[in-house]
């Protein structure tokens, strides 16, 4: 039997291991050897989830000497993005948030075991920066080859509308199995999984402008819901896992309803959106139904502010409307 080889990886701003997740999804073969990150509360929850507790400390004390000692074939990287949402200042490098990715940057040459492949998350913005300018730089003189990569769950039939910038890089002599795509910046996911770019259309390297013409190929919203009743989609009830509290203050008249379906009506109510904000700030909330194919992500300011902040989820079909609960899908 042929004995796969096992990745020994480094997970840098593990947050709450969204990489270590996907690697498990992926059945990849990998041993994540240390995970970083300076947020306690953040490795509570790593440590809840993968039963270990990542390295505490700022990334930015580690030296070359202490990365060399994990002697790990992958890292993995998704550093702080406020220096480069399109929201925030921008200030790129010249933010204390990118200090720490820089210098990682600066270790790689000094390395005496540098890995052999190298992943970082960014959002859109970061492809731009100086950052990353000086990312490419430090990569390509140590012997890297890069594929960049702008992607959204869309793409790949999940109804969540978040474009986030991605780099892969490899060490010669390992290479990528499409060369063609090499120092690109990458706009659909085909090239990763055909060789040689056979079938990869120009549109791969034009900016996707129409995210919408994906949304057919998306699964609907509640495909991701769990329902705890056994009437159909439109007229259940649905309880979250993955919930988030958007107001205590409740006046809604549906309130009770829920019993039947296992939940105590206290649970759920903490998720209802009261019927006075649906009707003075409806029309600026972003709402989905269970069969909507999209829903945007949420960001820190999700319940406390109304527009830009995330979806709302409308989940029971009254002769009122609808009523809502305000959720969040996920956010890796
Ligand atoms: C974009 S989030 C990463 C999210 C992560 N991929 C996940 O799945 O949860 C960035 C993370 O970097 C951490 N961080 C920011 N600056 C850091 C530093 N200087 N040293 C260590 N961790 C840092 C933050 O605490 C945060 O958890």
């Amino acid at each position: 039997m042929e004995v796969k080889h096992q990745w020994r990886v480094l997970e840098f701003y593990s947050g709450i291991g969204g990489m270590r997740y996907s690697l498990i999804k992926a059945g990849v073969n990998a041993e994540v050897a240390e995970a970083f990150d300076i947020n306690d509360v953040a490795n509570d929850v790593y440590e809840h989830n993968f039963g270990h507790r990542p390295y505490q400390g700022n990334i930015q004390s580690l030296t070359a000497a202490d990365l060399d000692r994990y002697e790990a074939q992958a890292w993995l990287l998704s550093p702080p993005c406020q220096p480069y949402t399109r929201q925030g200042l921008q200030k790129q490098s010249g933010d204390a948030r990118a200090f720490s990715f820089l210098r990682i940057l600066e270790l790689i040459p000094q390395l005496s075991r540098p890995p052999i492949l190298l992943f970082v998350e960014n959002v859109v913005g970061f492809e731009t920066s100086d950052t990353h300018a000086k990312m490419i730089e430090t990569l390509k003189s140590s012997g890297f080859v890069t594929q960049e990569f702008i992607l959204s769950p869309l793409q790949f039939g999940v109804p969540y509308s978040r474009p986030r910038y991605f780099c892969l890089a490899k060490r010669n002599p390992s290479s990528f199995s499409s060369p063609c795509f090499n120092d690109k910046l990458i706009w659909c996911p085909s090239p990763l999984f055909v060789q040689n770019g056979e079938l990869v259309t120009d549109e791969c390297l034009r900016p996707q402008d129409n995210w919408d013409k994906l949304l057919e190929s998306c699964v609907p919203v509640e495909h991701f819901l769990e329902f705890k009743s056994t009437a159909g989609p439109k007229t259940a009830e649905y309880g979250f896992e993955n919930a988030n509290i958007v107001s205590r203050e409740l006046n809604d008249p549906l309130k009770g309803h829920d019993e039947r379906n296992g939940f105590n009506s206290t649970d759920l109510d903490l998720y209802h959106v009261p019927l006075s904000l649906i009707e003075r700030w409806g029309s600026a909330m972003d709402i989905v139904y269970p069969d909507s194919r999209r829903c945007c992500c949420f960001t820190k300011s999700y319940y406390r502010y109304v527009k830009g902040t995330g979806s709302l989820l409308a989940t029971v079909q009254t002769f009122g409307g609808w009523k809502f609960l305000a959720v969040t899908l996920h956010n890796a």
